[in-house]
């Protein structure tokens, strides 16, 4: 039997970079390898005010987006969160054993909700880790390949896991995460202290998976980097050292050998090489998603919904003769 992978994205803001490489290429590389379940996660995505229209474009984007980036939906289950009420069925009887205290520490919620001030955080924002704990558990999930800031919120679906097993006898798999060292963090570029995140204030601080050659060229340009002219991957230098990582992780090069291709060289032709390598990666999957169309796209969804839906039946089946429901 194979080992089953789960991962999702939530279908808001402008994919980036971090994204692609902290989640989405992990997933095509080890979709041969395992089951492998993927998510365009939706009922995560309201937990903050989404335009509907803008939430519809963006779900079929998202699920066009791992199309082009190579999950194959002969290999892998790709399906919309939402067309699986399970999920929010499993997530109500997770309520019912996670503690207050355990979902007001999540970093997330606490970013999140002192956006726009505690008092106007809705109760899904809080509720945010028991669904994604639902997510998984659903699927007897054993690794689930994520960038490092799900770490906290898998930590919690472990808890609740064993916590459920505890009191209700053995029921789900208790998952694991999956991170590569190199991809788990990338930093923004104009802030090599904080992560690339899709809701930074400027765009100068990621790399959409959808911006143009010209953009691409000009947001690497202006990317801050540490004094010193030498190009070398060292944590003195963290500027640096993450657009080294960006250029390894897409050229597939290791940095040592970028380090060697640079010597006697300056920051400006590598930045130049950089962006020509972030040109040439995201062209191509920009043109295929492009020749996907959204038709193609909603029967992928319908197929792998249905695909993963007798599996979230069976378990949910499973939870509520457990816990007492009369079935
Ligand atoms: P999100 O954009 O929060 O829905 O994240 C989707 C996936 O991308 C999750 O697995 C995140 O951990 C991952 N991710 C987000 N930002 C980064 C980043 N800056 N570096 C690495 N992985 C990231
Ligand atoms: N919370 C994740 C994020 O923001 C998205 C997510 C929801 C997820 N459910 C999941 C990731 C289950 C992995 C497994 O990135």
């Amino acid at each position: 039997m194979r080992q089953r992978i789960f991962s999702g994205i939530q279908p808001s803001g402008n994919l980036h970079l971090g994204n692609y490489l902290g989640a989405i290429a992990n997933w095509v590389a080890m979709q041969d390898e395992f089951d492998s379940i993927f998510c365009v996660v939706d009922m995560h995505a309201i937990t903050v005010s989404q335009d509907p229209v803008a939430l519809r474009q963006k779900t079929i984007e998202i699920a066009k987006i791992y199309l082009a980036s190579g999950i194959d939906p002969q290999k892998s289950a790709l399906f919309v969160q939402s067309h699986i009420p399970e999920h929010a069925e499993l997530c109500w009887i997770l309520n019912t054993i996670a503690k207050v205290p355990e979902l007001e520490k999540m970093t997330q919620f606490k970013d999140k909700s002192q956006k726009n001030g505690r008092e106007s955080a809705g109760v899904g924002l809080f509720d945010y880790p028991v669904l994604m704990a639902a997510d998984i558990l659903l699927y007897n999930t054993q690794t689930v390949p994520v960038g490092h800031d799900q770490v906290q919120h898998i930590e919690l679906a472990r808890t609740l896991g064993k916590r459920f097993n505890n009191k209700f006898g053995e029921t789900f798999i208790i998952p694991d995460y999956f991170m590569k060292e190199e991809s788990k963090l990338i930093m923004a570029l104009d802030d090599p202290t904080k992560k690339m995140s899709k809701s930074a204030k400027s765009e100068y601080s990621y790399i959409a998976l959808s911006d143009s050659e010209e953009i691409i060229r000009k947001k690497i340009k202006k990317a801050v980097t540490d004094s010193g002219s030498e190009i070398v991957y060292h944590d003195d230098k963290p500027a640096l050292k993450n657009l080294i990582n960006i250029y390894a992780l897409l050229s597939h090069k290791t940095t040592a050998e970028i380090e060697t291709m640079y010597v006697g060289k300056g920051y400006g032709a590598f930045k130049s090489d950089l962006a020509e390598v972030v040109v040439d990666f995201l062209k191509p999957l920009q043109e295929k998603m492009a020749s996907i169309s959204d038709e193609q796209v909603l029967e992928i969804l319908r197929v792998g919904a249905e695909k993963v839906r007798p599996l979230a039946r069976k378990k949910l089946e499973e939870v509520k003769e457990k816990i007492g429901f009369v079935i």
